[in-house]
């Protein structure tokens, strides 16, 4: 196990009707800025619950950061802010609406545009920032890290600020969730899991068993959720699951991959795709290219995921992989480049990307713009 120093601040605040408890969590006298996406959250109840929370309080409203939230609606995000003098930043939505509200954050105690700061990478100087969630996949609800696109450019860059300083998780609100923003969810904790176990063996066993614990517990609980995703108890443990995915927990000491998601965020920011599905179609590629490298811990996996415990290692392997990408299929999602209608030109554009940036992704950090090429390929 490698050294390593861990803490993680945000507060959680679990289960039905918790998200009462905003009104004690924000100090008295702030002035908050609620930020939203397009308006799920007036279809299921949760909109009214935050503002009957806050009666008394001086909040402004902020509406529409989109999906994968781009620097154009963020930049009158921060306008808003700035003009309102908020000092407690309230975001209620999915992954977009917190990542977005996180670089509002930062861009708040910044005087230049926001997007120098995505470029840059990281910026911790921030005004506060609580979270109502309302998608279980990404983690954002507690860790510090967001996603941010920019339109014009077809750009779209990790950022690193601050974690939340607390986040209400209430699986009931889930219940209005889209068939496909549930797949794409399952999928998107589930890489995020193999981003930092699919690397190599023996470097934590504990490590190893927490993470093949929440792979395993998406494998029990996504074909229950795809008959009934209004059972409670089922969604409880789909939020604890994509929480507990990217909160840090799982990846004390341990190197980690992170390819699939920067190849991922490419075919978003060319092409528009869910998160969830870019990686749906990336990470079986990414275990076909990478197959020797990553043999012993595919065949760990195999074993121990879906109990491929006998024949020749390299068919294991290939089972292993087979076994992952009818997973994603079993979700309803796409599992190959050819389906999404993307070809040769965009592939040579991301390996073009990735040379220019002079970028080495992966534990090993050797995939560049030629092994993107590799995983793509094998995507087809
Ligand atoms: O905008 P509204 O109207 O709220 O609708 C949203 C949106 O259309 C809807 N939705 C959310 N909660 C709902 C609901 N509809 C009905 N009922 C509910 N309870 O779902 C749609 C998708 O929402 P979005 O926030 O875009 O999805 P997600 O949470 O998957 O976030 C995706 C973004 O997060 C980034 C991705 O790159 C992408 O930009 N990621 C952030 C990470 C992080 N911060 O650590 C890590 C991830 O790997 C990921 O990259
Ligand atoms: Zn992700």
């Amino acid at each position: 196990m490698n050294n390593f120093i861990f803490q993680n601040p945000t507060k959680l605040i679990f289960g039905k009707g918790m998200i009462k408890e905003i009104a004690s969590q924000i100090p008295a006298g702030k002035k908050i800025m609620i930020t939203f996406g397009g308006g799920s959250v007036k279809k299921n109840g949760v909109y009214e619950q935050v503002i009957e929370a806050l009666a008394g309080r001086e909040y402004t409203e902020f509406w529409g950061i989109e999906s994968n939230p781009s620097i154009e609606t963020l930049r009158k995000a921060i306008a808003q802010g700035r003009e309102f003098g908020a000092d407690f930043l309230l975001a209620v939505g999915g992954g977009s609406v917190i990542d977005g509200t996180k670089l509002v954050s930062a861009g708040l105690k910044y005087d230049g545009d926001a997007w120098d700061l995505v470029k840059k990478g990281s910026y911790t100087d921030t005004v506060p920032l609580g979270t109502v969630l309302t998608l279980p996949a990404t983690g954002s609800e507690m860790n510090s890290g967001a996603v941010i696109s920019r339109h014009e450019t077809k750009e779209k860059y990790a950022f690193y600020s601050n974690y939340p300083v607390f986040s209400v998780l209430d699986p009931t609100v889930t219940f209005t969730l889209p068939d496909h923003q549930i797949a794409c969810g399952i999928a998107d904790t589930f890489v995020h899991v193999m981003e930092q176990y699919m690397t190599k063996p023996e470097q934590s066993a504990l490590m190893d068993r927490w993470a093949e614990s929440i792979l395993r517990t998406l494998i029990e609980i996504a074909p229950k959720i795809k008959e009934n995703h209004e059972d409670y108890d089922l969604m409880a443990d789909f939020m604890m699951c994509a929480t507990m995915g990217l909160n840090g927990f799982i990846a004390m000491g341990v190197e980690q991959d992170w390819c699939t998601h920067m190849i991922g965020h490419e075919l978003t920011a060319l092409h528009g795709l869910t998160h969830g599905e870019t990686l749906s179609i990336v990470f079986p590629g990414t275990l076909r290219a990478l197959r020797q490298e990553k043999a012993l811990k595919i065949m760990q996996y195999g074993e121990r995921i879906w109990g491929l415990s006998s024949g020749l290692p390299e068919t294991r392997v290939e089972k292993a992989i087979e076994k992952t990408e009818e997973f994603f299929r079993s979700l309803g999602l796409r599992t190959r480049l050819s389906e999404a209608g993307i070809g040769e030109d965009t592939i040579m554009e991301i390996e073009k990307r990735f040379n220019e940036r002079g970028v080495a992704y992966g534990e090993n950090h050797d995939v560049t713009g030629a092994v993107a090429r590799r995983i793509l390929e094998a995507a087809k």
